[in-house]
């Protein structure tokens, strides 16, 4: 597999989750989509001459994929753009709160507390514990922060530092029994975990194409339920806003053109699909299949080589493996531009990320299980921390 990347081979790169990495062919599909706009650029880039009929077939290639409805799918930039246009137009009151939770991405916490404190409403953040005993335990912890003010649960769908994956379907019927709308920021989703957008039934989703689908940098879509759809705005406000069209919602005309930009990396979606789906005889479901129980295995690897017992049940991982450690650990005491992330590539040519903990005094070590890595890797990441962390 590693031949249809570009990753360096002399690292083992087992950080995919962080930004993605894009196969050889579909650079060279963009590459021809970058030649054919360079070549003509007001035909393909103006938006009613070529630019939305390109963005719509890959809004159908996309739609079938998560299924959903074209109509309901708009793009953004990335799953942080997603999370902010959501928040920014969400009409918040004085006293509302929103819920999120601690294994949230910084950023779009950020931008929850952002939203809430110009509006005087307030942020409460469930707390849930890593390692975790399963999925009730985040629903449970989600639960006892909601109150009759709620007005917005913002969940990760896979979280980003303690790679687990959440129990959305769940967390959307509990907030909805109440009446309260659900965000889900589904940055790893796609292309990690199946997908299915109809029966999710949540109010916004927002997600990467950068990330597990292999799509150039950068893009993600926003899809929002036709309920909200005019309420959403994108944080760009662009000449959508007072140009009616006719034929087309104003939020997807809105999305669509947020000023100019590249659309090359959306247009070259549908060959990243095409990759992901046409390498095994069982499509994209094998493809996260083989990359989920790569990770179990990964997980079994490292519980075994550091003797820590991380029994996060297999129903919450995809292909993100997060260990716990303690906070120092491969780090000189006091010396805070050495840390276990640096000395992993600095030393052992290993490229994987290490995160502030959840729990005081820990950090974490998060590896990523994309299809051009393989045991051997981990196996190696295992002997190097065994040495760093003094593990007899
Ligand atoms: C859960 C989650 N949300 C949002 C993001 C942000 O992604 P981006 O920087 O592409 O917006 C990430 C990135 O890792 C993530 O893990």
């Amino acid at each position: 597999m590693k031949q249809h990347w570009k990753i360096d081979p002399r690292l083992d790169f087992l950080n995919h989750g962080s930004f993605g990495a894009v196969p050889t062919v579909v650079l060279q599909a963009q590459q021809a989509f970058r030649d054919e706009l360079e070549s003509d650029p007001i035909r393909y880039l103006a938006p009613e001459r070529e630019l939305e009929p390109k963005l719509d077939y890959v809004r159908d290639v996309l739609s079938e994929l998560i299924v959903a409805d074209a109509a309901d799918l708009a793009f953004v930039l990335n799953a942080t753009a997603g999370v902010n246009a959501v928040l920014r137009s969400f009409p918040l009151r004085d006293g509302d709160e929103i819920v999120v939770t601690n294994h949230g991405y910084n950023a779009c916490n950020n931008a929850a507390h952002y939203a809430a404190e110009r509006a005087g409403a307030i942020v409460r953040t469930a707390e849930i514990p890593f390692p975790v005993g399963g999925p009730g335990q985040v629903v449970d912890a989600i639960e006892q922060q909601l109150s009759d003010r709620t007005r917005m649960v913002m969940v990760d769908h896979v979280t980003s530092s303690t790679g687990l994956v959440f129990p959305v379907q769940a967390i959307t019927d509990l907030a909805h029994a109440r009446n309260i709308r659900v965000l889900v920021d589904g940055a790893h989703a796609p292309g990690m975990v199946p997908l299915n957008l109809a029966e999710l039934g949540v109010d916004y989703y927002t997600a990467n194409h950068h990330k597990w689908l292999c799509a150039p940098k950068v893009s993600g879509f926003l899809w929002v339920h036709p309920q909200w759809q005019s309420e959403v705005r994108p944080t760009i406000i662009s000449h959508a806003a007072n140009r009616p069209r006719p034929n087309r919602s104003r939020f997807l005309a809105e999305f669509d053109w947020q000023g100019t930009f590249d659309p090359t990396p959306l247009v070259a979606l549908p060959h990243a699909i095409e990759f992901l789906q046409s390498f095994y005889a069982g499509g994209i479901d094998e493809w996260m299949a083989i990359n989920h129980n790569r990770a179990l295995d990964s997980l079994a690897l490292l519980s075994a080589g550091l003797g820590i017992d991380v029994s996060t049940p297999a129903e919450m991982i995809g292909s993100l493996v997060t260990v716990p450690l303690p906070l120092h650990a491969g780090s000189e005491a006091g010396n805070a531009n050495d840390s276990l992330q640096q000395r992993l590539r600095e030393h052992y040519r290993i490229e994987c990320p290490v995160f502030a903990g959840i729990e005081p005094e820990s950090q974490l070590l998060r590896i990523s299980l994309q299809a051009y890595n393989d045991l051997e890797q981990v196996k190696r990441l295992v002997v190097a921390l065994r040495q760093e962390l003094d593990v007899t």
